[in-house]
């Protein structure tokens, strides 16, 4: 089990970079720099049904993974996370082939755990002394954890009003928290000066390669769970992109590979009413997002006004026929509720808006119910109980 990294490229011209040198943005056009794998050499000597046996977490992908040394790796069982078929949601739907990737199980309750293992791993791998994370919330809770299981110096930046589980999480495992006036984009903004001023490594969201090849393996996962076929569509709650980038580029990856066979599922970038900078960008047919003003939302993960990787976003969702739609923070909440309630599945606000996307999708005609369809629920509903009426 040992990665097939080969290199380094930059999203926008293709330039290549080494892969043991630890690089953010591409130097060329300071845009995302992706990991590329040697695909025809893992392709011939490793057999797609030799994983199945392996440990279940997302270092069963390790081939497709950038770390080199498996001795590198900083795990706390991040992935494996089940694919539930819904059974009630489906039949209130009128679906057939309803599922959710319950993401909330994983270390730290969110998918985050699986992006910043892979980054603090390589991170580590490539001899930083520690590293700075700007956050909305969920992943200063991940990045402290990991943080502190590699023993690395771990100094994270969150709006002054993320939840307060995010805040404690982080106090708990020993990170410094920095609370920022100010939304993600300010938190960057310090996160970046730290890192310069002591010699950090900074792990904002895709301004270095590895935490999106984390977030990948959500979607290898889902595959593999479903007999290595593709959904025709995932609802994916969108703040900074990682997850449909990191999604999009797995299955070509897979694609490339012969593991699977025929279309991607349609990419559906769900966010909220009070910043919607995707949403707007996809309908105003450009290939950039602006600033969204005064971004406001309980589902503080959709809480990104400006995603660095917008231009990535777009493109995986207009390459496969996908869409973006804005949901309210009320529907979100009821749609918490709703989700509970028929499936027992308490997910996150982010999550729970994936259902009311589906909802308004479902009534425009977008998606016919005998579709399969996939809502992540990207975190656990455990870390928002403040939008949880009662004692
Ligand atoms: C629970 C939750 N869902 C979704 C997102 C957005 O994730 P992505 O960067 O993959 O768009 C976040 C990001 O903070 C989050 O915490």
């Amino acid at each position: 089990m040992t990665s097939y990294i080969d290199h380094l490229e930059c999203t926008v011209c293709g330039k290549s970079y080494p892969h043991n040198e630890l690089i953010g943005v591409s130097p060329c056009c300071e845009k995302v720099l992706f990991v590329r794998y040697d695909l025809a050499k893992l392709g011939r000597e490793v057999d797609r049904d030799s994983l199945v046996c392996r440990p279940d977490t997302m270092w069963r992908y390790a081939e497709l993974l950038p770390v080199d040394d498996p001795a590198d790796i900083v795990s706390l069982g991040e992935g494996g996370t089940p694919l539930i078929k819904t059974v009630n949601l489906a039949k209130k739907l009128g679906m057939t082939n309803l599922y959710v990737k319950d993401e909330g199980l994983n270390p730290t309750g969110t998918f985050k755990a699986r992006g910043i293992s892979a980054a603090v791993s390589k991170a580590l791998e490539l001899g930083v002394k520690g590293f700075t994370m700007p956050s909305a919330g969920n992943a200063a809770g991940a990045a402290a954890a990991y943080g502190a299981r590699a023993g690395l110096e771990t100094r994270v930046f969150m709006p002054q009003d993320a939840p307060a589980a995010n805040k404690k999480e982080t106090l708990v495992a020993g990170a410094e928290l920095n609370l920022v006036v100010g939304l993600i984009n300010d938190a960057g903004r310090e996160a970046v000066a730290v890192a310069k001023e002591f010699g950090l490594f900074d792990l904002s969201t895709l301004k270095e390669p590895y935490r999106a090849e984390g977030k990948k393996s959500m979607g290898l996962e889902m595959v593999q769970q479903l007999g290595w076929k593709m959904p025709d569509a995932v609802i994916y709650p969108t703040g900074g992109g990682t997850g449909i980038i990191g999604m999009y580029k797995g299955f070509q990856e897979l694609l490339e590979l012969g593991w699977i066979e025929g279309k991607q599922p349609k990419f559906i970038s769900v966010q909220a009413d009070g910043c919607q900078p995707i949403v707007k960008a996809f309908n105003d047919g450009a290939n950039s997002s602006l600033m969204w003003e005064n971004a406001t939302t309980k589902a503080d993960g959709l809480r990104v006004p400006h995603p660095f990787a917008d231009y990535l976003i777009l493109d995986a969702i207009r390459a496969t026929g996908g869409t973006a739609l804005a949901v309210s923070d009320q529907e979100m909440i009821d749609a918490m509720y709703e989700m509970a309630t028929a499936e027992g599945i308490f997910p996150a606000p982010e999550g729970a808006a994936t259902l009311v996307g589906l909802k308004h999708l479902l009534h425009q005609k977008f998606l016919d119910r005998d579709e399969s369809v996939v809502l992540f629920n990207t975190g656990s509903g455990y870390k928002y109980l403040d939008l949880i009426k009662g004692s």
